[in-house]
């Protein structure tokens, strides 16, 4: 039974005809959303091609048969600086860690350079030019400033002088105090050793998560600053973060994630202009 008619709309008073028409109008949404996430899907197909990194409808998850991401798509040209924005626990850690080999791949693929690296260990993918910074305990509290990069090195300990250089010219700061301990540094610090220290391998692409959770608004507004530094430098950067909208701003395109699935994406601008991720996703700050 289908509502084309406004004859068959139900009467208001009879219960089991609300029922009907509300079943109806739950139908109606789930072909919406089913016709919704093919044309994500479409989307993604067409634009990955070519792709630095990009990840084809992964399933994953931490428990066999609980699935965590349900098919979600993501990709990265070379260059770009590219977001995911989502609800908490909507699986943002979990697609990162599923592309760095730290979360088992059950379905998809994960391409970089249209090599397959689905389920690879995280040194392997080190080696390939992929760079990860977790949400939390992303430092070596105990060890130094230096020693934390060096330990980013340490697949390669030659190179260590020549990119100790590069990483201290991006946060001066580093190179200051490069004998204090990581475990007495501001959290906004610590993040910017957590990132120097995965920039020490020389990424092709740099995977952060979260990185100004935490932080004070200057703070954060430190990170995005970086973060665009870091990715002027020609570094492929996908962020993960919790303000949405200031992710929004610095990002050349975006995705919002949705119980492990892909809800919207486009350019930063235009996620950040959509009514429907700013009522969903952005709520009243994006109204300010
Ligand atoms: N190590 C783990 N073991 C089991 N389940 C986990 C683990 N890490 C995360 N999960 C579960 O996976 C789901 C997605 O978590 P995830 O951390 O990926 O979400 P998120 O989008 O990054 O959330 P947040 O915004 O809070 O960081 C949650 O239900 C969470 O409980
Ligand atoms: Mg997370």
């Amino acid at each position: 039974m289908t509502f084309t008619e406004p004859s068959d709309l139900p009467n208001p008073g009879s219960p089991d005809s609300a029922n009907e028409f509300n079943r109806e109008l739950d139908i109606n949404a789930d072909q919406a959303k089913d016709g919704h996430a093919a044309s994500l899907e479409q989307v993604h197909k067409s634009e990955s091609v070519g792709a630095l990194i990009r990840a084809d409808a992964l399933v994953a998850g931490y428990f066999p048969g609980v699935n965590i991401l349900n098919g979600s798509d993501l990709y990265a040209r070379e260059g770009e600086l590219v977001g995911i924005i989502g609800p908490n626990g909507a699986g943002k850690s979990t697609l990162l860690k599923a592309i760095f080999g730290l979360v088992r791949v059950s379905q998809g693929a994960v391409l970089l350079k249209d090599e397959d690296i689905t389920n690879l260990r995280a040194d392997q993918l080190v080696k390939r030019g992929v760079g990860f910074v977790p949400q939390t305990n992303n430092v070596f509290p105990s060890l130094s400033i230096e020693e934390n990069l060096q330990m980013g090195a340490f697949q390669d300990p030659s190179r260590f002088k020549e990119r100790f250089e590069k990483v201290v010219s991006l946060f001066p700061t580093l190179g200051e105090r490069r004998k204090q301990r990581a475990g007495s540094l501001s959290g906004g610090e610590r993040q910017m050793v957590a990132m120097g220290r995965a920039l020490m391998m020389e990424p092709s692409v740099l995977l952060l998560d979260e990185p100004s959770a935490g932080l004070s608004p200057v703070l954060q507004d430190e990170v995005f600053i970086r973060v665009k530094e870091i990715n002027a430098t020609g570094v492929t950067v996908i962020i993960v973060e919790q303000n949405a909208r200031r992710c929004l701003q610095i990002v050349d395109r975006g995705y919002v994630l949705d119980q492990g699935k892909n809800a919207y994406t486009g350019t930063g601008a235009q996620l950040a202009n959509d009514p429907k991720v700013v009522e969903l996703y952005l709520g009243t700050l994006a109204k300010v």
